[in-house]
């Protein structure tokens, strides 16, 4: 199956049967709370991490059984990332999924806990699949990785932007950390739940980096053009809040292009794979020509 459509559905259905056994119930104490977990983890959204996760695992000859643990992992990791990423010392977003974001629909206070929780999640089931998976996780997260991007992130809002040297170091410090990283440890987390070799893995993880870095280019891109209703977030917030994204460095036309060389970078990925490596490829094709 070379249908990345098809594939995201899969993986959406593993994925959403797996939280079913790892996320709390609504019922349980504190009710709020896990209301909470359980209102943004089921919002939605493409499940491009646990795809990934998943035609990995199964690059590498894993079982779909074996990744059930990663699916949850990556999936709780990045919606906390989502929820803390939209308060209001953050990016302070109204939208998120086609609804109204946590911190709205809940409070402040919960919408920081909610995501506390689904990071201590995302690590309980990583173990899941041992230390290992653990380590590549808490790595990918931390201050060299997500953290560290959306800390950039944030001190570079309002930065001035002449496309100097350092405005472009940092705009790819920022991508890398805040969103490549994560990507690229789905892809490792797959590679870890088949058993890979260290030289499947480690095609995997460069195939990951290159897709994680088209990812947010194209994100930047489609603040810029996309609309809320196909977004399922407000477009235009890069601009209004002056942050450092491809567009205000290079342009909307030099962006388009650098996703399609990225793009084609993780197709010399995806070759060496052969036909197992067919999937994977459609999965990049749809990180750069996606519409929302
Ligand atoms: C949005 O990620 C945050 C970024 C890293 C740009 P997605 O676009 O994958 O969000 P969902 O999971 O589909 O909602
Ligand atoms: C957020 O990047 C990345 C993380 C949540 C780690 P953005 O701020 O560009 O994501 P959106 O556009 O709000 O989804
Ligand atoms: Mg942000
Ligand atoms: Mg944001
Ligand atoms: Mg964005």
């Amino acid at each position: 199956m070379s249908d990345a459509p098809a594939l995201l559905a899969e993986a959406a259905r593993l994925a959403e049967a797996a939280f079913a056994h790892w996320l709390p119930p609504e019922s349980e104490a504190p009710a709020r709370l896990h209301r909470a977990m359980r209102y943004s983890m089921l919002a939605g959204g493409k499940r491009l991490r646990p795809a990934l996760v998943l035609a990995c695992c199964r690059a590498a000859g894993g079982s779909d059984a074996a990744c059930a643990p990663a699916l949850v992992a990556v999936e709780c990791f990045h919606t906390y990332t989502l929820i803390h990423d939209d308060l209001p010392a953050m990016d302070d977003d109204d939208l998120r999924r086609g609804r109204p974001t946590c911190h709205k629909a809940f409070d402040e206070a919960t919408a920081i806990l909610a995501g506390d929780a689904l990071q201590a999640l995302a690590f309980e089931a990583a173990a899941a699949l041992g230390a290992e998976a653990v380590r590549v996780l808490a790595r990918a997260g931390g201050s060299r990785g997500v953290v560290g991007g959306q800390q950039d992130d944030l001190d570079a809002e309002g930065r001035t932007v002449d496309g100097s040297a350092e405005d472009r170091a940092l705009l790819e410090r920022i991508h890398r950390g805040k969103t490549a990283a994560l990507i690229t440890a789905s892809c490792e987390l797959g590679a870890i739940a088949a058993g890979a070799t260290a030289s499947q893995r480690a095609l995997l993880a460069a195939y990951g980096e290159s897709i994680g870095l088209a990812f947010q280019v194209a994100d930047d891109v489609l603040d810029a053009t996309a609309s809320a209703a196909v977004l399922g977030k407000t477009p235009g917030k890069d601009a209004a809040q002056g942050k450092l994204t491809y567009v205000s460095v290079y342009g909307l036309e030099a962006a388009r292009c650098e996703a399609r060389a990225l793009l084609d970078r993780a197709l010399m990925s995806t070759a060496q794979l052969g036909a197992r490596g067919e999937v994977l490829a459609a999965l990049a094709r749809f990180v750069v020509e996606r519409d929302r």
